[in-house]
């Protein structure tokens, strides 16, 4: 069972992984995404890439987002500012930056059900994220997508 997964993931990704890096280049796919987005975000900062900027909006102080929806709920955790990497082989290492997560999120939105709070310790794998796991549980939904490579794969060796 365990091989056939590997086996349709691994093919999955042969195939992908081309028509990912193609995409990275093409431009309309970013502006689709960018007409689909509503009138009230046009006033936020974006990337080069034409996607809201949500870590400069908060830091620039254009938004200021609550601790949670529910104003009785207790208060989020205070950021963290610990950068992880992940070093690879192939790509340029990976800078997990807890800060800007953390200024959006709580320690409890990824501990432990989505990483163990241990540097090394999850097996991530790049296939997992794309199977929509660790990064990929909010990288495609609700943060930047998985074909901005160069967004995560930020340092050369
Ligand atoms: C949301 C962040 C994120 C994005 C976007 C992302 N990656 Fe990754 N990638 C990771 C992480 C984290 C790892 C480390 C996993 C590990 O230790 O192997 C990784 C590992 C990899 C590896 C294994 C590297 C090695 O040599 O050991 C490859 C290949 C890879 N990514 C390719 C890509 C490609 C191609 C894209 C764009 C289509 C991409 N990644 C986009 C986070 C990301
Ligand atoms: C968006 C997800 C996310 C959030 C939110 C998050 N973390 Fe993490 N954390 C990670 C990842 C990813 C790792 C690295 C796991 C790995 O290497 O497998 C990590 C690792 C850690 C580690 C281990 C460091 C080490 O050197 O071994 C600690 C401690 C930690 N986090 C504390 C926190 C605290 C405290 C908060 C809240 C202020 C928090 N984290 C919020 C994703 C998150
Ligand atoms: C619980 C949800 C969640 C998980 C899990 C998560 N992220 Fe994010 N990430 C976000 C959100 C939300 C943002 C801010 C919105 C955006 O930039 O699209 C963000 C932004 C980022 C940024 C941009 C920081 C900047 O300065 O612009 C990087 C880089 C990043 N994530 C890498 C990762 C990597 C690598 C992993 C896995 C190790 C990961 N993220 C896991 C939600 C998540």
């Amino acid at each position: 069972m365990n091989y056939v997964l590997k086996l349709i993931i691994t093919s999955f990704l042969l195939l992908t992984i081309p028509l990912m890096l193609a995409s990275c280049t093409k431009k309309e796919l970013v502006f689709k995404a960018v007409e689909n987005q509503p009138q009230a975000f046009s006033y936020l900062p974006r990337t080069e890439d034409g996607f809201i900027d949500w870590v400069t909006a908060i830091n620039s102080g254009i938004i200021k987002p609550r601790d949670a929806i529910d104003p009785k709920s207790p208060p989020k955790s205070p950021p963290l500012n610990l950068d992880i990497v992940f070093y690879t082989k192939t790509m340029p290492n990976v800078v997990y930056p807890h800060y800007q997560h953390t200024q959006w999120l709580d320690c409890s939105n990824c501990h432990p059900k989505i990483f163990k709070a241990q540097k090394g310790s999850n097996g991530v794998t790049m296939e997992k994220i794309f199977a929509g796991e660790f990064c990929g549980r909010c990288h495609g939904t609700v943060a930047f997508p998985l074909q901005y490579c160069n967004r995560c794969h930020v340092r050369p060796k």
